[in-house]
């Protein structure tokens, strides 16, 4: 399996393989794979000539030194995730350098709006972070398809908007999340999980399909106050937010519209590890 630590020599290899009718599949990754990431995998198999994964946890979206220290980083293990899919798939697993060329600084983007709803509330300069990482990426590798998993929806939107605003010739594709047997969103944070956290986390699937039922008859007040008691007298978990808003400008549901597709967005700290998650309503 090839595997490139640096974006010259990946370049070299794409250049000499690109041809009128090939076409690159990207998996942009932070590592610690898991079944989510791998099915993000196949579905690029499925549809481009070449996959590309990169695995780099990129220190410009981490708004906190201690999530982004304790990140978890496993390239051996994940290599070897990647070979039981195919050995064909390339790897770029780059140095913070070989991204940021010495000055490791966000650009500052303006992506009409999504970027200051919920994530973007609690994580300052996180999106900047991710635009920067995905605008090189892709600048690096110039995929024809890039997939993206929707656990990280109002990520997905963003990406879209930063595609579209910076013209960038890729197509964006997002895919259903993977969970655990138990509900539980399936992310490389949940290494960090006990095993008792992680059975508990539970909790945040099963409060967002009790949500999704409630939003059937009731207001998205009356729903973001069950969710809010759901948590209220938990001493394992503590709620950060949840939102109901419009899938398509992210803005928080006021008042329910026929015409408009609304999501719920969950943020839920188990002893500091943060999990997030979502629901199409
Ligand atoms: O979703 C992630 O893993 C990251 O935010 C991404 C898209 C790879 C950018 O670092």
């Amino acid at each position: 399996m090839l595997i490139f630590y640096n974006k010259a020599d990946l370049n070299i290899y794409l250049n000499a393989s690109r041809s009128n009718n090939s076409t690159i599949g990207f998996v942009p990754t932070m590592g610690a794979l898991h079944e989510g990431h791998l099915s993000l995998l196949r579905e690029s198999i499925k549809n481009n000539l070449q996959t590309v994964i990169s695995i780099f946890v990129n220190p410009t979206q981490f708004n906190n030194p201690e999530d982004l220290a304790k990140y978890p980083r496993t390239l051996d293990n994940d290599v070897e995730k990647i070979k039981s899919i195919s050995d064909k798939i390339i790897v770029y697993a780059p140095t913070v350098d070989d991204i940021y060329d010495g000055n490791t600084k966000s650009t500052h983007y303006n992506f009409d709006g999504l970027e200051h709803q919920m994530e973007g509330k609690f994580r300052q300069g996180h999106f900047d972070g991710v635009g920067t990482v995905v605008k090189r990426l892709f600048d690096i590798v110039k995929p024809t398809n890039a997939y993206f998993g929707e656990k990280d929806f109002q990520q997905l939107q963003i990406v879209k908007k930063l595609v579209e605003k910076e013209k960038i010739k890729v197509n964006i594709i997002g895919c259903t999340i993977f969970r655990e047997q138990n509900g539980l969103a399936m992310s490389s944070r949940n290494e960090r999980l006990t095993n008792l956290q992680r059975e508990k986390a539970e909790i945040i699937y099963k409060t967002i399909n009790k949500a999704k039922q409630l939003f059937g008859t009731k207001s998205a007040k009356e729903v973001i106050e069950f969710v809010t008691g759901q948590f209220k007298n938990d001493s394992l978990f503590e709620l950060e937010y949840f939102e109901i808003a419009d899938e398509a400008t992210l803005l928080p549901c006021i008042r329910k519209s026929k015409n408009k597709k609304y999501r719920a967005f969950i943020a839920v700290f188990v002893n500091k590890i943060r999990l997030i998650d979502t629901i199409s309503l």
